[in-house]
Formats: C-alpha cells, sequence, structure tokens
C-alpha cells in the first residue's frame, strides 16, 4: 500500500464518543483522496485510544499514538505529524467543530499552486465565523490575534486556528525550532520557519460541540503567553527558565516573609529552616502549576517531585554558598553573591528539568 497523499492529524482528550462519526465525515468528504488518519491521544480516562484502534480493525487509514504520562495540544500535532510520510499533513480537531468539507479544497489548491505551503481554514475571513461564541469569547480571541502580530509578520486573518493543511517540506523546516508550548501549533508553525511562508486562507463557520466538553480553561490564556514569550526571547533564554527565575524571586520574597513571622515564636536558626522550606514548596507549587504544566505531577507523584525539589535545592544552596564564600576573597561581595545566585538556579533548573518534572 503507498503512502497517502493526506494524514489528518488529530488530537485527542476524551474525545471516544466523537470518533466514531468524525471517521463517517471524513470517509464521506474525501472520497478520491488517499489519506489516513493519525489520532494522538493523552491517555484519555474514556477509553478514545481504545476506540481509535478498534476502528483501525477494519479500517488500516486510522492510526494511533497513544502518549502516557504527556500533555499538551501542539506536541501531540507535532508528534503525530512526524509520524506519518504523507507529503500533506492536516491537522484538526476531534470534537467535529471543524468543517471536513473543506479539506477537499484546501488539498487541491495545494495540489493546484506548488508555491502555496500552507493551507488554512479560517473564521475571520468573508464567509466565515465563530458561530454562537459569547461576546467575551470572540473579544478574547481577537486580543490574542492582535498578539499573535508580535512574533509573526504573516498577513493571516486567522492565526489561532486549529484547523490547516501544511505541506511536509514547510513543517520539516520549521519542527526543529517549535516552542511546542500550549495550543496553538498554527501560530508556532508561522513563528518558526526560516522563510515567510505562503498561505491561503478557506472560510468556514466554528461548529458547536456535540459530546463531551472543551479542554481549554483559562489556563490557555497563560499557555499562550507563554508561547509568544517563547517566540520573543526563547533564542536567547527559554521561557521557561525565565519564568523558573522569576518564580525563583517570588521564593525569596516569601522566605523573608516568613522568616519575619517566624521569628517572633522561635530562634533564628529554626526560623530560618521553617522560612527556607515554606519558600522551597512555594516554589514547588507555583513550577507544577505554571512553568511544568505540561508535566503536572499530581498526588503520590506530587510528593515524590517536592522531596526531589528539596533535595535538589538543597544542593544547589551548598554550591551556591561554596561559590560565593570562594569568590568573596577575590571579588566584591555581590559578585559573589551574584555568581552564587546564578550557579544555584541553574543547578535548580537542572534538576527540575532532569528529575522532578522530567518528560518521559
Ligand atoms: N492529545 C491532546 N492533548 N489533545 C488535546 C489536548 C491535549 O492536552 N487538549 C485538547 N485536545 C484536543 C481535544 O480533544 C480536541 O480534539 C482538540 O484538541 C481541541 O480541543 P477543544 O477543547 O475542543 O478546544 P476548542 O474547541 O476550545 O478550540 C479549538 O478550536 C479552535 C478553533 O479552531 C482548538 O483547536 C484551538 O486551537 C482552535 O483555535
Ligand atoms: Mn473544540
Amino acid at each position: 500500500m503507498p503512502v497517502p497523499d493526506l494524514a489528518i492529524v488529530v488530537p485527542t482528550l476524551n474525545e471516544a464518543q466523537n470518533l466514531p462519526e468524525l471517521m463517517r465525515r471524513l470517509d464521506a468528504a474525501l472520497v478520491g483522496t488517499a489519506w489516513e488518519v493519525v489520532f494522538v491521544d493523552d491517555d484519555s480516562r474514556d477509553g478514545t485510544a481504545d476506540v481509535a484502534r478498534r476502528l483501525s480493525a477494519t479500517d488500516a487509514r486510522v492510526r494511533c499514538l497513544q502518549r502516557i504520562g504527556r500533555r499538551g495540544l501542539s506536541t501531540a500535532c507535532i508528534e503525530g505529524a512526524m509520524a506519518t510520510a504523507a507529503p500533506l499533513i492536516a491537522v484538526m480537531d476531534a470534537d467535529l467543530q471543524h468543517d471536513e468539507t473543506l479539506l477537499p479544497q484546501m488539498v487541491a489548491a495545494l495540489h493546484a499552486e506548488p508555491a502555496l505551503d500552507l493551507a488554512i481554514a479560517s473564521r475571520y475571513v468573508a464567509g466565515g465565523g465563530t458561530g454562537g461564541w459569547a461576546a467575551r469569547r470572540v473579544a478574547m480571541s481577537g486580543f490574542a490575534t492582535r498578539l499573535a502580530r508580535l512574533v509573526t509578520a504573516a498577513e493571516i486573518a486567522d492565526p489561532m486556528s486549529g484547523f490547516f493543511v501544511i505541506r511536509r517540506p514547510a513543517f520539516d523546516a520549521a519542527v526543529r525550532r517549535l516552542s511546542g508550548q500550549g495550543f496553538k501549533i498554527l501560530l508556532d508553525l508561522l513563528a518558526s520557519s526560516p522563510r515567510p511562508l505562503r498561505l491561503r486562507e478557506f472560510a468556514y463557520t466554528f461548529r458547536p460541540r456535540l459530546h463531551g466538553d472543551s479542554k481549554l480553561d483559562t489556563m490557555v490564556a497563560w499557555d499562550y503567553l507563554m508561547l509568544i514569550a517563547d517566540k520573543l526571547v526563547g533564542r536567547v533564554l527559554p521561557a521557561r527558565f525565565l519564568l523558573f527565575l522569576l518564580i525563583g524571586g517570588v521564593g525569596v520574597g516569601v522566605n523573608l516573609l516568613v522568616l519575619r513571622l517566624s521569628l517572633r515564636a522561635m530562634a533564628f536558626t529554626a526560623a530560618e529552616w521553617v522560612a527556607t522550606l515554606a519558600a522551597i514548596g512555594c516554589n514547588f507549587a507555583l513550577n507544577n502549576v505554571l512553568t511544568y504544566r505540561d508535566r503536572r505531577l499530581r498526588g503520590f507523584r506530587a510528593a515524590r517531585g517536592l522531596l526531589l525539589f528539596t533535595a535538589g535545592c538543597s544542593v544547589g544552596a551548598v554550591a551556591n554558598v561554596g561559590i560565593a564564600s570562594a569568590l568573596v576573597r577575590t571579588e566584591a561581595w555581590w559578585l559573589a553573591g551574584l555568581a552564587g545566585a546564578v550557579l544555584g538556579a541553574v543547578w535548580n533548573y537542572a534538576i527540575a528539568g532532569t528529575y522532578v518534572w522530567r518528560s518521559r
């Protein structure tokens, strides 16, 4: 069987009820096209991956990539695209909100115009729409679209679209520079491509969801800001590291505050212990929900992570004091202190990424 012309990468999180209908609709929409679908499931609790495998038992066009202990819409799309050899890669939601009848037009445009890299289903060109969105979501989307201009010069009405078809070489040229942060894989591609992508938009109306719930909670706004930050400064320092430093700064504040309060009740050494542990606990919690949101630890894993983080930070503190004490003999006190702090921060960040919130 030759490689299909089109691979549709579909990220899924608890979409079991939607897959059979999605397959029926793709089948109807794509007559005459050789296609396959790659479901990339983040270990959904409703058995989405099992449903996908059951569908593939009678239909070899269906493939399933089940990721364990991972989360993230963008990384799911990236890994799905890397798992196929098709020359055209579509990205589409599983929940039937994207209009699959647009796919043949987008594919035809890419076939007709060899110079075109990207066909995008757009809600914000004439004829498109957001369906029954509340005014607040429309306003939020408009604001996010303006923010996108900070990281891409592309002439595009809907850089937030999650429904598009890209040519394989264009994807491959950008893939090593992608942030993979959050859920805006199209914007990530536009901002990461080494050359401006030639694109065309196709109007469609975003449909209401029939089954299941949207996964996009208030934290996606945060994820989005992290993507913008990473695209702006990520070449110099990863946005994740900057955030880690910022939270480290918050930790210093917590340390001083708790020290001050504890001193009323106990001796200095005891108070310093309480303050240090409070700061470490606070930093662990903040990093767990913000910096490493995509690898968030829960329950038993969170308790183990906190112990590892505390152990790692203690070594970092020893290294910090060690280098500062050694340097203070030859350098100014503040330079010695700064060198110690930088060393401690880099150490803690390395421990955090490799041991505490390791990506499996
Ligand atoms: N693998 C994986 N991992 N899939 C995910 C995750 C995740 O962490 N989060 C969400 N998904 C899947 C959902 O199962 C669904 O198929 C798709 O990604 C979109 O998630 P929704 O929760 O339905 O998002 P939405 O409807 O609010 O927004 C979508 O449509 C917008 C308009 O096109 C998103 O795709 C946006 O990126 C897009 O702009
Ligand atoms: Mn949706």
